[in-house]
């Protein structure tokens, strides 16, 4: 094990892990609170305290354990990590009189390993209210900006290091070079991580955790499940049942295309679209949604696991974000993605994820590793609740029809000018309300579709995309002339944040 992360629940604590792999470093990320005797089990070569939204003020301040400083394993604090560790070895923390968000000079204030043959002054960014007052005893302060004092410190007898900003994102430009010289010059790792050991590493996983009977694994129609399915056959070989719940919020084709993609993987199409439809009538609240698709979901693994005499054990392709988003402890809920938050506690099912500490691209590398074809590996992300999430207000078979049929022409658009799959996801969205138009001399009073095609790199962030005005032409078109019922035709301009990708 070469690197833990304990995580305080900042957003984008997703990147230091990601940082650190992409230095070849195996990373594993861990709640904030796990006992120093879990991780002197675990024997990593170094440990990072990542950023977090809390204040060492406030009330239930999420602290480390203590005894992780006396560990003798060299730490890195990032921003909140940096303020927590300061203050439980006897440093003084503060809120700023000037917090600091966005882009900052850093100057160096002294020699350090850190930040050896390092620019006198670099961009770095910030993002705190808090700061470091006085530096715990032993500690020398590395580095300041113009309005916080105490930008970086170290205690480098005991290997202790903490930076006030963040390394892990892209706006601190040497942010890679500076996690580089801890792992590689203070920790001595060496990097040797390839994302082959994934393979390996999962695949011991999901034999340990099924080490007899038949396990099932959940299909969605996305990337992720289509990956985690794979990884599954090649541990388990037959001791595999691969399960698609048709909840009748799937895209046209989904299920022939999945059928088609796994030939020789025992697949079961289950026909839940009743019930799912029964259990969200009414109901137009987001988070209740995805609650009642959720526990719908539960049942139907539960039934067909009695039915089929499975193990006690679902194998799923939830991916990091995905536990990130739904308030990994720590951090904010955004929204409960189906297969981590959403999923009811009274499940009687164990949930193995194999690639729950993986972001979507290291997922398609992984499938591509596998032999999956390039069909499969480049396949749109689809979010479990499928077309719930993209159907505002109420859900009738009506609306699920009108959105599907869009969705289909949205996507046989955009595959014409991006045949290198550089689009994320490109998809219709059907709202709760309707305007007024003109066809055909008649007036109309129909429903508007939104069009919502975004570039991401990890689904973490996204940007809408600029795709060819000609294509959103024919889009707005075909759409109109070939569903009925849809009279107006409209484009999200939204990045995320401020919005996120799906509606719901
Ligand atoms: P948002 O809408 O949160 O979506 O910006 C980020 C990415 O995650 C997908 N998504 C989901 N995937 N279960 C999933 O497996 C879900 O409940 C879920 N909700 C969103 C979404 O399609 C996008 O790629």
């Amino acid at each position: 094990m070469a690197v833990i992360v304990l995580d305080f629940g900042a957003q984008y604590n997703h990147l230091i892990a990601r940082r650190i792999r992409e230095a070849q470093v195996f990373c594993e990320v861990l709640p904030f609170d796990t006992p120093a005797a879990v991780l002197r089990q675990k024997s990593p070569q170094a440990i990072v305290l990542s950023g977090g939204p809390a204040s060492v003020f406030g009330e239930g301040v999420p602290l480390p354990d203590v005894a992780i400083f006396s560990l003798g394993i060299p730490i890195l604090g990032i921003c909140y990590g940096m303020q927590v560790m300061a203050r439980m070895l006897g440093g003084q923390v503060s809120p700023a009189r000037k917090p600091e968000y966005g882009r900052r000079t850093l100057y160096k204030t002294g020699e350090s390993v850190l930040f050896e043959n390092f620019p006198d002054e670099t961009p770095v960014w910030m993002s705190h209210g808090d700061q470091v007052q006085a530096v715990p005893p032993g500690f020398s302060i590395l580095a300041e900006t113009d309005t916080t004092p105490i930008a970086a410190m170290a205690d480098s007898e005991r290997k202790i290091w903490a930076v006030q900003f963040h390394p892990e994102v892209s706006h601190t430009p040497l942010g890679s070079h500076i996690l580089a010289t801890f792992l590689f010059a203070i920790a001595k790792i060496e990097p040797d991580w390839k994302p082959a050991d994934v393979v390996q590493e999962a695949v011991a996983m999901i034999q340990r955790a099924v080490p007899k009977g038949r396990a099932l694994v959940a299909l969605s129609g996305g990337v992720d499940s289509a990956v985690a399915a794979k990884l599954a056959e090649v541990a388990l070989g037959e001791r595999v049942q691969a399960v698609l719940i048709d909840h009748g919020l799937l895209r046209q084709g989904e299920v022939e295309e999945v059928e088609a993609a796994f030939p020789d993987l025992d697949l079961v199409v289950v026909d839940a679209r009743r019930e799912f439809i029964d259990a969200l009538q009414g109901v137009s609240e987001p988070e209740q949604k995805r609650k009642i698709i959720g526990r719908a979901f539960v049942d139907s693994f539960d039934r067909v696991r009695e039915r089929l005499g499975l193990a006690d054990v679902l194998i799923q392709g939830t991916v990091y974000p995905d536990v990130i988003e739904s308030g990994g402890r720590g951090a904010q809920t955004i929204k409960s993605h189906h297969n981590v938050g959403g999923l009811p506690e009274h499940m009687r099912m164990r949930v193995v994820e194999p690639l729950r500490w993986l972001f979507k691209d290291e997922v398609r590398k992984v499938g591509s590793q596998l032999g999956l074809s390039d069909n499969l590996v480049w396949r749109q992300p689809f979010p479990g609740p499928g077309l719930a999430v993209r159907i505002v207000g109420e859900i009738t078979a009506e609306r699920v029809a009108l959105v599907r049929a869009a969705d289909r022409i949205v996507r046989e658009e955009v595959a014409l000018v991006d045949p290198d799959h550089r689009i994320w996801q490109a998809f219709a969205v059907l709202l709760g309300i309707q305007s007024v138009g003109v066809m055909g001399d008649q007036r109309t009073y129909a429903h508007p579709i939104v069009v919502r095609v975004v570039n991401s790199e990890d689904g973490m962030t996204a940007d809408w995309a600029r795709i060819p005005n000609d294509t959103l032409d024919r889009i707005s078109q075909r759409v109109v002339a070939e569903v009925p019922g849809i009279n107006r035709v409209v484009y999200d301009i939204t990045s995320k944040p401020p919005g996120t990708i799906e509606w719901e």
